[in-house]
């Protein structure tokens, strides 16, 4: 199975992806951790990135549809994966179909905007290993400390409110265009994200398996 998740920043894809992965046991390809990971160890492709992350932009196409391509060449997405962040812009999709990729369902999960500040203030991201948490609706079971790996669970750079402000006009002008793209092909399912992950979940994975 071939998924992709679409929503606004914070609307919990990478949260869903993580629980779609373990119950299917298909990876969870994040655009976002792997530039977070490159801009870390200060690769090139870090370096370019940096600066559009941090000011709540897009990293240009060119730079994602390279990463995301070798990413699906790897092994382990043989048997399927779980696009979490990609496609992001309409030519960004078009390049996935140009890799002749057939995707089987997109996952809208659909948040208003006034929650999602609610939502990003309150996460904490492993500086390790990338797993996300929230410090009241998904908290690690000691403060700071990823519960995977005992990495420190900190505040991402681009959730500053501000930023935050930004992404979600990057997210309306350049991603949600998507939606309409995957309807007409007939692959959209749409979830109402709930105030709780357990709650989203039993909805996402109703939509997944009807
Ligand atoms: P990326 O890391 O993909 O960020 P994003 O899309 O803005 O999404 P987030 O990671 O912020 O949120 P999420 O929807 O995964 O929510 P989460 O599950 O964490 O991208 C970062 C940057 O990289 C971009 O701005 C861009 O610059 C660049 N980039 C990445 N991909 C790119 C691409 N393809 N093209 C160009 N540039 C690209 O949940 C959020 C919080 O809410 C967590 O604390 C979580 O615990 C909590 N939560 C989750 N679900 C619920 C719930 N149901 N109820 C309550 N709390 C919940």
């Amino acid at each position: 199975m071939n998924l992709i998740l679409l929503g606004a920043p914070g609307a919990g894809k990478g949260t869903q992806a993580e629980v779609i992965s373990a119950k299917f046991n298909i990876p969870q390809i994040s655009t976002g951790n792997i530039l977070r990971e490159a801009v870390k160890n200060g690769t090139e492709c870090g370096i370019k990135a940096k600066s559009y992350m941090e000011s709540g932009a897009l990293v240009p196409d060119e730079v994602v549809i390279g990463i995301l391509k070798d990413r699906i060449a790897e092994d382990d997405c043989n048997g399927g994966f779980i696009l979490d962040g990609f496609p992001r812009t309409v030519p960004q999709a078009e390049a996935l179909e140009a890799m002749g990729v057939n995707i089987d369902k997109v996952l809208s999960i659909d948040v208003e905007d006034a929650a999602i500040q609610a939502r990003i203030s309150g996460r904490r991201v492993c500086e390790k290993c990338g797993a996300s948490y929230h410090i009241e609706y998904n908290p690690t079971k000691v403060e700071g400390i990823c519960d995977k790996c005992g990495g420190n669970a900190v505040q991402r750079k681009d959730d500053a409110p501000e930023t935050v402000v930004e992404r979600l006009k990057t997210y309306h002008a350049q991603t949600a265009p998507l939606i309409d793209f995957y309807a007409e092909k007939g692959k959209l399912v749409r979830v109402k994200g709930q105030d709780g992950v357990a709650e989203t979940s039993k909805l996402v994975m109703e939509a997944l398996e009807a």
